[in-house]
């Protein structure tokens, strides 16, 4: 195994050449915050929450789509960084209708989860609160698009671990949206499986359980794990 070294946080670490920056800093148990990012989906760098400074670079880089190099020197906890992290969180949460209270996955969604741990606890910009319809069309699933932070993690999950493709992204700016189809309703398309994996990897309320209550909603993401060493390693040891 290759392995270059590279510094974080005036650590030395060495990392498996081809790994990326978070990677790197994971398995040196330093906390770098993502949300598009899944283990065991691509990467999409989208949220870019996972901001970090590389020596040199003129610009905040991605560490979740940015490969470790060899004498790389990189920040993760820095005085600017906090404020981007912050006004992304902040930005989420004012584009579509966050109202924490009576959301299904209310104290158990990441967004709310990452809000905290980065200390936002005001928003200082104006909400747009969109009037989005949702989809219950479907027999076992609901979809909100208002809780919806466009991750992709569902669509990334439908297209590469299901193989249905159902899930897409439609649009531009602040007019994307995730659709299902064609765009028609969820109930109506007939490539769904009804999995349930995107019910499972959307960090927030935007797709949940049918008859699920406020609060109600529990999500398993290990389950991803568990299909992908199965599948490569043909070890299905879940639970175990
Ligand atoms: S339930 Fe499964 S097949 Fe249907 S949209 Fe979700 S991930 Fe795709
Ligand atoms: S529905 Fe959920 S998983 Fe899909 S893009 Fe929106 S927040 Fe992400
Ligand atoms: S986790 Fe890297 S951009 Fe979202």
């Amino acid at each position: 195994m290759t392995v270059v070294t590279l510094t974080i946080n005036d650590r030395l670490i060495s990392a498996k050449k081809g790994s990326t920056i978070l990677e790197a800093a994971e398995d040196a148990d330093i906390f770098i915050p993502t949300l598009c990012r899944l283990k065991g989906l691509s990467p999409r760098g989208g949220c870019r929450l996972c901001l970090v400074e590389v020596e040199g670079s003129p610009r905040l880089t991605a560490s979740c789509i940015t490969q470790a190099q060899e004498g790389m020197v990189v920040r993760t906890e820095t005085e600017t960084l906090g404020r981007y992290r912050r006004m992304i969180i902040e930005l989420l949460l004012t584009e579509r209708n966050h109202v924490c209270a009576v959301c299904v996955m209310n104290g158990r969604c990441e967004l709310q989860r990452m809000a905290a741990r980065l200390g936002v606890d005001h928003v200082r910009y104006e909400y747009r609160y969109p009037d989005l319809a949702v989809d219950a069309s479907h027999e076992r699933h609901v979809r909100d698009p208002n809780r919806c932070i466009l991750c992709a993690r569902c669509v990334r999950v439908c297209d590469e671990v299901e193989g249905a493709h159902t899930l897409d992204m439609m649009g531009r700016g602040i007019h994307t949206n995730v659709i299902t189809g064609m765009n028609i309703p969820w109930g109506k398309t007939r490539s769904c499986t009804s999995c349930g994996k995107c019910v499972q990897v959307c960090p927030t309320g935007a797709i949940f359980s049918k008859g699920t209550g406020v609060a109600e909603m529990e999500k398993r993401q290990d389950f991803l794990a568990w299909i992908l060493s199965g599948r490569d390693d043909n070890i299905w040891n879940w639970g175990e």
